[in-house]
């Protein structure tokens, strides 16, 4: 028997609703209205000047993050680390869960409904689908999800978008290539989902066992969005405005053979960079296994470290706002 499910926390009074993201889960992009978005951004610039003239505030003193990530992590745990901390909360720290008690078999309702006894918003990575969504059905705090298997990975889509909007100045009129794993790629499947508030054309680059999953295909094409599909590379990169690539996620493959044919199906190098639009911008998560040559990294159109920076940004407007106080 599973346990029951509570509700979230009591209604808030109205001056701290008008962000509609107080106390609820960050779960997935397609939850997000365009007005959403243009919320989070505003807030995520307002956060880049605290920052960048304070270091610091006092936000979130007195609030908790648990940050529980069943997979490993570098960025997405200490963006939320460091973003919770510039604001003035603490955090709750649960990485190697094979020191915790889900080692000893401990359920994941029972996790959640332990740390919301301690935390006021939990952050969760964990591989499987639709995890998240189940930790947010037994916490009565709000839940953001940090990835989840290969199903999403919405903090990731608005930072990237966040990126987009900071170095192009506009997201409209672009064509986004998104390059590499894109069956795998959670990153992707979340940012293409999200690309539909806008006109833009994505292209999908991958190697044909690799394709852009067919449900998220169709989610596109629902609002009439147009998109390609190729595995070439070197055709593409000359005309897209931003180039998205993606790490071949190796920990997906049920056949690692498979993964030795495509892991390096495409690297993006100066050579191939000389094709490409002078004001155009390359972009990666991370972590990258030779996707981007390290050369790459001197060219002023190598966008992915700045791309690291915004996820602080934007996870602080996230906390602020799921906390009511943005
Ligand atoms: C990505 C992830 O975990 O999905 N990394 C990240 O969060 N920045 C991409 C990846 O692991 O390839």
């Amino acid at each position: 028997m599973t346990p029951e499910a509570k509700p979230k926390g009591s209604p808030v009074p109205s001056d701290k609703t008008n962000n509609g993201l107080y106390g609820r889960d960050i779960l997935s992009v397609n939850q997000f209205s365009k007005q959403d978005l243009e919320y989070i951004f505003k807030v995520s610039k307002e956060m880049r000047t605290l920052v960048e003239r304070f270091g610091s505030a006092d936000l979130l003193q007195g609030k908790i993050l648990a940050n529980l990530f069943y997979e490993p992590s570098t960025r997405t745990s200490s963006s939320f680390i460091a973003a919770m901390e510039r604001l003035g909360g603490k955090v709750i720290p649960i990485h190697g869960v094979k020191y915790s008690s889900v080692s000893k078999g401990e359920s994941l309702p029972d996790t959640v409904r332990t740390l919301e006894a301690y935390a006021d918003v939990i952050a969760i990575r964990h591989p499987e689908v639709g995890s998240a969504a189940i930790a947010a059905h037994y916490a009565k705090v709000p839940v953001i999800n940090a990835g989840d298997g290969v199903g999403e990975h919405p903090t990731q889509a608005l930072l990237d978008l966040f990126t987009i909007l900071e170095e192009m100045g506009r997201i409209d009129g672009l064509r986004i290539a998104m390059v590499g794993d894109l069956k795998y790629g959670r990153t992707v499947h979340s940012l293409a989902r999200l690309l539909r508030h806008y006109d833009v054309e994505m292209v999908f680059v991958s190697p044909d066992i690799l394709r852009m999953p067919k449900h998220i295909l169709e989610e596109v094409t629902e609002r009439g969005q147009k998109y390609e599909e190729t595995d070439n590379l070197q055709d593409t990169i000359s005309n897209v405005d931003v180039l998205y690539v993606t790490r071949v996620q190796k920990e997906r493959f049920e056949d690692l053979s498979e993964y030795e044919r495509v892991k390096g199906f495409y690297i993006v190098d100066d050579e191939i960079m000389k094709k490409a639009k002078k004001d155009m911008i390359v972009m990666h998560p991370l972590p990258r296994v030779g996707e981007i040559a390290y050369t790459v990294d001197n060219d002023p159109r190598a966008a992915y470290f700045r791309q690291v920076r915004n996820g602080m940004f934007v996870r602080m407007a996230l906390l602020a706002a799921v906390l009511g106080k943005a």
